[in-house]
């Protein structure tokens, strides 16, 4: 499976930070944000990797993360999206370098604690459709939330005021070769942008969406309140993992 991280947009909720630099170039604790979706699908064991990035700074990328050498890489892509037209006109982006295969795309500021090796193997062997995962999270009202009905997920709605569950829907996104069909379909929602999770209601219609339980924490990073939250969830949990490292007989 290829793997594809969304760095576009203008990250304009962060501005000043973001006024002379991108968003993901921004740090989390000790590294910059990119650094760690580009870490979740490697942790995932995909080696083939597409970063779409956007706006002024796009060149810092590819002075930044090169060929992805610090990742054990031995190359990486890159593409441009133009504007910010949403997530899904970003991932319309990926199609050339999808090549009729699956792929697993992480949203540039969601970083988790843990591993989504296991839903990406779980994934391989799914025949076609797609695959999301869900997190159970006070502030649903921030996220996609989905509805879950005998065990299925019925709908998913975007930002919706009054949630209907608590099931966050996570930025880590698993599509079969016809997610560029839907993307294709889609118009804009009243944000003016190409929403995801239109894409993955698509996917729900025709009955083809399986989901799974994201384990340890999660968040984005695209306000001051989750940058901030993010720099010390990684911060935290390095101190207790070199704690744990000390502490071993
Ligand atoms: O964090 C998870 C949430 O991400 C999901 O629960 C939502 O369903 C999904 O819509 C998204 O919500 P946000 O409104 O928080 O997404 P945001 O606009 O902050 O974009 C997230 C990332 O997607 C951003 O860091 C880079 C990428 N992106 C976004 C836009 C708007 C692009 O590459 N291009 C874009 O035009």
């Amino acid at each position: 499976m290829k793997g594809v991280v969304l760095a576009g947009g203008t990250g304009s909720r962060l501005f000043p930070l973001t006024k002379i630099t991108n968003k993901h170039l921004l740090p989390i604790y000790d590294k910059p944000m990119i650094y760690y979706p580009i870490q979740t699908l490697v942790d995932a064991g995909i080696r083939e990797i597409l970063v779409v990035t956007g706006g002024r700074n796009s060149g810092d990328f590819l002075r930044l993360l090169a060929n992805g050498r610090e990742f054990g890489l031995k190359h990486l892509d890159y593409t441009y999206q133009e504007g910010e037209g949403g997530i899904a006109d970003a991932l319309a982006l990926a199609e050339h370098f999808a090549d009729g295969q699956k792929i697993c795309v992480v949203l540039g500021d969601n970083i988790i604690q843990g591993n989504v090796r296991e839903a990406v193997e779980e994934f391989k062997q799914q025949p076609t459709g797609a695959k999301i995962l869900l997190k159970e999270v006070p502030d649903a009202e921030r996220f996609g939330v989905a509805e879950i009905r005998d065990g299925r997920i019925a709908s998913i709605e975007e930002k919706p005021k009054h949630p209907k569950s608590n099931y966050a829907v996570i930025g880590i996104y698993m599509y079969d070769e016809t997610v560029f069909e839907k993307v294709r379909v889609l118009v804009p929602s009243g944000r003016g942008e190409l929403e995801i999770t239109d894409v993955n209601n698509a996917y729900i219609r025709e009955g083809s969406m399986s989901y799974g339980h994201l384990d340890g924490w999660w968040t984005d990073a695209g306000t001051f309140e989750s940058l901030l939250r993010a720099a010390n969830l990684v911060a935290e949990t390095r101190t207790k993992n070199s704690e744990a490292v000390l502490v071993k007989p």
